[in-house]
């Protein structure tokens, strides 16, 4: 049988593939989107809770990980979470700002899928799906350069666009297709791990934790190689810890740990906008405990089991000055060393993926191979919870669908 031809073929029909087919096509470029799932956008369906948090009002590439930081900065400046509100607007898609800058559709995540999948239709997108990819190889023929072998036949194309994006959530059909083709072309990748993922905590410090499964307080949590702190919720779980706090912090946590197997402890502070030392002094010759004293401020059954775990429960007149410095200390910096993750199953993102160096910060196209991109997570670019992930999905996937 003939291959088909196509000017661009992108691979995945997530967020960042759906977008960069739609430009590709509305260029006028002849574009296959192949995507080897049953329904596409899973993860935009499922995302925000159902609503898909699809940007934030405020970004900059200070909001993402990367082991070239600045790499973002180019594809989020060409096409910003402005220009993708306005074609939320253009769809009539109504939506909030829910807290920090994050944007969520009033009604379905469902609405961003279709307002894409229109998109693909008014570039004249063709599409493979289900469709599985066996193999790919470079060809040199009337100007097309790739040769991809499916269960749907042999397509040719000039420009080969990797859209696979990361490992998270197994079951909604990640799979490391883009690091193996990546590897496969000599692409360097930054080795993937979870991110944005519940941390586990070993037995010995969960254990008075337990009874508080289902806990949520305020914190601000911090972590080396972190550019200020995360004040948010974090959620005591059976198995450690989680929530917005928790799970932005995991990023941070994970990227310390590269090439390093000592990992970092991660510091929360449990009294946020209060210096702990100055709150405890008028308490130092008082017969009051620090489990009631807390309870003035932290939910009443967490702060008899976090002080527990530290052995603080006799009246404060009865400690030593060094263990009021202590308690201050571990109040305003409570150094957690988490014992790992809870995985990729847990996760929403991945960090790491395609090495930005191999890349070029305009096209997202290989420098050393022409005609190939990667878009979306599969790049080793991570952006915080809060519509980060989604806005670098677009922006990379429109700079790209610009060039392919
Ligand atoms: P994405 O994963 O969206 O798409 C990849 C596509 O490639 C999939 O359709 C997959 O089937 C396909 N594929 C994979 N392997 C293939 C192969 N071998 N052959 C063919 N096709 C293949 N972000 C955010 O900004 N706001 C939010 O509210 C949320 N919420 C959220 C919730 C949950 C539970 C998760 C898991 C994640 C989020 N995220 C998020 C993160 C966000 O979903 C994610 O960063 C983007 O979807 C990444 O877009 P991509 O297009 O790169 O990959």
């Amino acid at each position: 049988m003939n291959a088909v031809d196509y000017d661009v073929i992108v691979i995945g029909a997530g967020a960042a593939g759906m977008m960069c087919a739609a430009q590709a096509g509305q260029r006028g470029r002849k574009v296959l989107l192949i995507d080897h799932a049953a329904k596409i956008g899973e993860r935009i369906r499922i995302s925000g809770g159902g609503r898909c948090n699809f940007t934030n009002r405020s970004i900059s590439a200070d909001n993402f990980l990367s082991h070239n930081p600045h790499f973002a900065r180019s594809a989020l400046a060409r096409y910003s979470q402005f220009d993708f509100i306005k074609l939320v607007e253009r769809y009539g898609i109504a939506y909030h700002e829910k807290t920090l800058g994050q944007l969520f559709c009033d009604d379905s995540a469902q609405q961003i899928i279709a307002m894409l999948k229109s998109e693909c239709d008014a570039g004249g997108v063709a599409w493979a799906q289900p469709c599985a990819v066996s193999s790919v190889a470079p060809i040199a023929e009337h100007g097309l350069r790739y040769q991809l072998a499916t269960d749907q036949g042999e397509f040719r194309c000039q420009s080969l666009v990797v859209a696979s994006g990361g490992l998270a959530i197994p079951k909604l059909g990640a799979t490391p297709f883009g690091y193996k083709l990546a590897e496969q072309f000599s692409v360097p990748i930054i080795a993937p791990k979870p991110a944005l993922v519940p941390l586990a905590l070993d037995p010995a410090t969960l254990a008075p934790l337990l009874a508080l499964s289902g806990a949520s307080l305020n914190v601000a949590t911090r972590c080396d190689g972190q550019p200020g702190e995360f004040k948010e919720a974090m959620l005591i779980t059976h198995r450690g810890l989680s929530g917005p706090a928790i799970l932005q912090i995991s990023s941070y946590w994970q990227m310390q740990a590269y090439g390093d197997a000592k990992k970092q402890p991660i510091s929360i502070d449990l009294l946020v906008g209060v210096d702990a030392a100055d709150w405890l002094a008028p308490h130092r010759h008082s017969k009051a405990t620090l489990p009631n004293l807390l309870a003035e401020r932290l939910p009443k059954r967490f702060a008899q089991a976090w002080c527990e775990l530290h052995g603080w429960l006799k009246p404060l007149a009865e400690h030593a000055q060094k263990d009021l410095q202590a308690m201050s200390l571990a109040l305003n910096n409570w150094s957690l060393s988490p014992s790992g993750t809870l995985g990729y199953a847990k996760a929403e993102v991945t960090l790491g993926g395609v090495d930005t160096r191999a890349l070029s910060s305009k096209t997202m196209e290989v420098s050393a191979t022409p005609g190939l991109y990667f878009i979306g997570e599969v790049v080793d670019i991570t952006g915080w919870l809060g519509g980060y992930n989604f806005q670098w999905a677009w922006s990379s996937g429109w700079v790209a669908g610009q060039a392919a």
